[in-house]
């Protein structure tokens, strides 16, 4: 009998399996960040192809954290026809869908937002854009909180089954909970308490947008992997005991930001990656990236030993595993050892949008992606999501 295979429950939540399609950026939307034919097609796609949850690409819910051209929004009310049409083309397919609400921080590029990022902290330049964020101010803050809030109402009226807040990979929320990203010494600060008030607020307006029994989802890194301490596997335990007191009904977790490649373990393309940079930046880069190929060697359930340490706190809050599960049998081994509850899938579903009704027929037993970050490196150099396995075309 396949746990894999057997419904699963986030709170009032049914889901038909226990694969989730983990949030996957698509540089797929109109610019404006309104839905496109082009992201209705891939949904349906997926939906088709029998994963339980569905959380598309990260979704801003202000325009200051647009982190990408083409990411998708939720910031306006303009958003929500799209949004809707999106939980409409996964709903016939008899899917479920959850939109990942996201605010891009220091990682969102000046280019993009026509201004200064913002951060917990204004140190420092970003390790990709350059940029120097500059320190958010309690107004901003306030703002921040309350486009989350407009954002979740957004997605409970589009119909959306659940929300997942970002709280992963280096965006707003994480540095906020990252001693490293965070250096504030006010109330949002300073300590793990200040530091994870951002997300606590956050929650509160989502919670109060959506009410009590739409199921609010939060992605959360187990590991920061930056050259000084930010998050770790204990301090993500501790942040794990918080959100289960606020009544978070599944955490998902995941590692890494935008100085590392720990969020996508595997190849590291160098020359795809870099040519998404100024020219001057190209061979500086290239050794910085050749410097990261050992550290992330692909390894598979590479997040398994940081979820060992939260799920203790989370009790009976479900855990999503993500981050390099490729084969069956280590899928159904975490679900029988009760080591998570959910099994989260990005690039394998990029190549295989079919994988999950494969595997449920005895026709696979393991996915086909061999983890080379050609669609990751796409993305960056403003490329549509799909699998580039057999080549990056020449920009
Ligand atoms: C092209 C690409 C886009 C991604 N976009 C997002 C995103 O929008 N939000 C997010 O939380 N994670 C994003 N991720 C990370 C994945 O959700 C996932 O955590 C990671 O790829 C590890 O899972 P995997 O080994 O199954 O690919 C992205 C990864 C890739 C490769």
């Amino acid at each position: 009998m396949s746990l894999l295979f057997s419904p699963a429950a986030i709170s009032a939540l049914e889901l038909k399996n226990r694969l989730v399609h983990s949030a996957t950026f698509e540089y797929l939307a109109h610019d404006d960040g309104r839905v496109s034919p082009e992201l209705l097609t891939r949904y349906k796609n997926l939906a088709r192809g029998g994963v339980g949850l569905i959380i598309p690409g990260h979704i801003y819910v202000h325009p200051r954290g647009k982190a990408f051209y083409k990411q998708t929004g939720i910031h306006e009310d303009a958003m929500t026809e799209g949004l809707a049409q999106l939980c409409d083309t996964i709903h016939a397919q008899g899917g479920k869908v959850a939109f990942q609400l996201a605010h891009g921080g220091r990682q969102a590029p000046k280019e993009v937002l026509g201004q200064v990022p913002l951060a917990p902290s204004g140190w420092g330049r970003d390790p990709a854009s350059l940029d120097k964020p500059r320190a958010a101010s309690p107004a901003d803050i306030a703002e921040v909180i309350a486009a989350f809030g407009a954002a979740a109402a957004r997605a409970k009226a589009t119909g959306a089954d659940a929300v997942q807040i970002h709280g992963a990979h280096g965006y707003l929320i994480a540095e906020f909970l990252s001693p490293f990203f965070n250096r504030r010494q006010d109330d949002w600060g300073g300590s793990a308490v200040n530091r994870f008030r951002l997300l606590r607020e956050v929650y509160g307006a989502v919670r109060e947008a959506v009410g009590p029994e739409m199921p609010v989802l939060v992605k959360l890194n187990g590991a920061d992997y930056t050259p000084k301490p930010g998050v770790t596997p204990e301090l993500a335990r501790q942040y794990a005991v918080w959100l289960k007191e606020l009544g978070i009904d599944a955490v998902e977790v995941s590692a890494g930001t935008y100085y590392s490649f720990h969020m996508v373990r595997g190849g590291v393309p160098l020359n795809g990656l870099a040519r998404a940079l100024p020219a001057w930046m190209r061979p500086i880069a290239k050794l910085k990236f050749k410097s990261q190929v050992k550290a992330n060697a692909f390894e598979p359930l590479y997040n398994l030993p940081a979820a060992a340490e939260i799920q203790p706190a989370l009790g009976q809050v479900p855990l999503m595993l993500v981050g390099g599960a490729r084969t069956l049998s280590e899928m159904e081994r975490v679900l029988e050892r009760g080591q998570a509850q959910c099994i989260s899938l990005c690039r394998p579903l990029i190549r295989e949008p079919f994988l999950p009704k494969r595997l449920a027929e005895g026709k696979a037993s393991e996915a086909a992606c061999i983890s080379c970050n050609k669609c990751f490196a796409a993305v960056y150099n403003q490329m549509p999501l799909r699998c580039y396995v057999d080549g990056l075309p020449e920009a």
